[in-house]
């Protein structure tokens, strides 16, 4: 990496098709992005940081360039977001939590952060050793509230599912912030299968592998990279996927209820035998609307100390997985338009050993998760995908599998690197 990273002489403002390009950016384009306290660090020479993008808004605001077109749609959308809805309008008969904003809220009152809301999903082993989601049981995932009594037809009450007995593997999912996602939308599938390949070559004893899950609206396998398994192709499909699985809201894309702890029968006293979904489309619309014009964090001040950590951070193998830098394809909405933005994440799932979940979602095993993002990681108070971690330390020593070989280089750090690394951590 540090060999890489000494070839940035070239201008990122040439697009130039190629992975590669970004990922040497690697973090010294950290030392020339402002900084939300107003200070900005002297530009290193040879850096270009004229496509890096929404640095500068706070948490929860939009792009700073948007058109009043934009503008309006994520007002709107952060409305939808924000709106709490009732039995009437489709929530559930189980369901997570009656809005979005729930669970993704913060820092303080950023919408589209994380409250740090952990959800449940449980399956088991088949003999045959491949994993069973037990769909007829309510899972994978859990829901953990119900609408309670509903008389129509019939009296019914629905409470909130439980684990069943059978179930051999229990994991926690804590809730991921969603600012600059729209960034991560825009990045071709092929710019992430290009990534994997450079991985291959240039560090294959940590390369990822892109998760290729079916993307409804195109009608085909794409390139996941949303949610702790990457299971999820665009904002769109997880906009609805979240409508229906969190609130119980059924939408074009998930017409189908979930039926409560995997009982379809239940659901009879639904009066018709195929009912027009909850939602016709518009709600998905505006919490895509929403997510894709969110601006990424803010970065924090960047000190000398955490310039230093920058290349401890590449040195010692924490970018092979934790890219900084990914450019994004062309799309009509020109904020996101072939930008360079730092995520600190490939998006790809790497084998991390006995810290991974057990739930199989896509090619996904159980042992994989997506590299975490690591932009916004300095307002996040607990860490890793069942938020088991409290600390940066913590979450850092706690990789295993393909992230042991640096978590062991950084366990042997001497105070000035470690302590440079973790200001570098929270400088993002
Ligand atoms: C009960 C809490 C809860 C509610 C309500 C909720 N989410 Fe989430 N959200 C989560 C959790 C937990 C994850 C991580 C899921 C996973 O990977 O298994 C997540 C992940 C996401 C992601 C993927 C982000 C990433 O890091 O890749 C998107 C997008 C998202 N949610 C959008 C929404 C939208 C839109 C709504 C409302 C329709 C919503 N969520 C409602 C808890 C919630
Ligand atoms: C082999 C790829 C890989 C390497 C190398 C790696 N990480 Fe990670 N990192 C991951 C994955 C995957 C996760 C998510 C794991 C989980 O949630 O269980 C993660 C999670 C994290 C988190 C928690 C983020 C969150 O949102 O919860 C931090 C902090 C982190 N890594 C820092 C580091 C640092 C610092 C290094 C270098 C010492 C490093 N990582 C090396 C893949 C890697």
């Amino acid at each position: 990496m540090s060999q890489r990273s000494r070839s940035t002489n070239t201008s990122l403002s040439h697009r130039s098709g190629s992975v590669a390009l970004a990922a040497i950016a690697v973090v010294w384009l950290a030392a020339c992005a402002p900084t939300d306290s107003g200070v900005t660090s002297p530009p290193l020479p040879g850096t270009d940081v004229a496509p890096l993008v929404g640095m500068t808004a706070a948490f929860g605001e939009p792009f700073r360039n948007l058109t009043a077109d934009q503008l309006a749609l994520f007002t709107a959308g952060k409305d939808e977001f924000a709106a709490v809805e009732a039995v009437d309008e489709g929530l559930g008969p189980v369901f997570n939590e009656a809005s979005c904003q729930t669970c993704h809220l913060g820092p303080g009152t950023a919408v589209g952060g994380t409250t740090g809301r952990v959800e449940t999903r449980f399956g088991r082993t088949r003999s045959d050793g491949t994993f069973d989601p037990m769909t007829e049981f309510g899972g994978s995932l859990i829901q953990d509230h119900g609408i309670g009594p509903v008389t129509e037809g019939g009296a019914f009450t629905f409470v909130g599912e439980v684990v069943p007995q059978e179930a051999t593997v229990i994991a926690q999912r804590i809730t991921t912030q969603l600012f600059g996602l729209g960034l991560v939308d825009a990045v071709p599938d092929d710019e992430f299968r290009q990534l994997a390949q450079l991985e291959a070559a240039t560090s294959p004893a940590t390369a990822g592998t892109p998760n290729m899950v079916f993307d409804i609206a195109a009608g085909r396998t794409r390139v996941g990279r949303f949610g702790w398994k990457a299971q999820v192709p665009t904002l769109h499909q997880f906009s609805g996927d979240a409508y229906l699985n969190e609130m119980g809201i059924t939408n074009p894309e998930f017409p189908d209820e979930s039926c409560p702890q995997g009982d379809c029968g239940l659901l009879i006293h639904n009066p018709l035998p195929s009912p027009p979904p909850n939602d016709d489309g518009s709600g998905v619309k505006k919490f895509t609307d929403f997510m894709t014009l969110l601006a990424p964090p803010p970065r924090g001040a960047l000190s000398l100390q955490g310039l230093e950590g920058s290349g401890v951070f590449a040195l010692i193998g924490c970018a092979n997985c934790h890219t900084p830098a990914l450019v994004t394809g062309s799309t009509p909405v020109a904020a996101l338009s072939g930008k360079v933005f730092q995520p600190f994440s490939d998006f790809l799932l790497h084998d991390m050993g006995g810290l991974g979940d057990g739930i199989v979602q896509g090619v996904a095993t159980g042992r994989q998760i997506r590299t975490a993002p690591l932009w916004g990681v300095r307002t996040r108070a607990r860490l890793l995908h069942d938020g088991r971690a409290t600390s940066l330390d913590a979450a850092i020593l706690a990789h295993d599998g393909q992230g042991k070989r640096a978590r062991d280089r950084f366990a042997g750090l001497g105070v000035r690197a470690r302590n440079a690394l973790l200001v570098f951590l929270n400088s993002l």
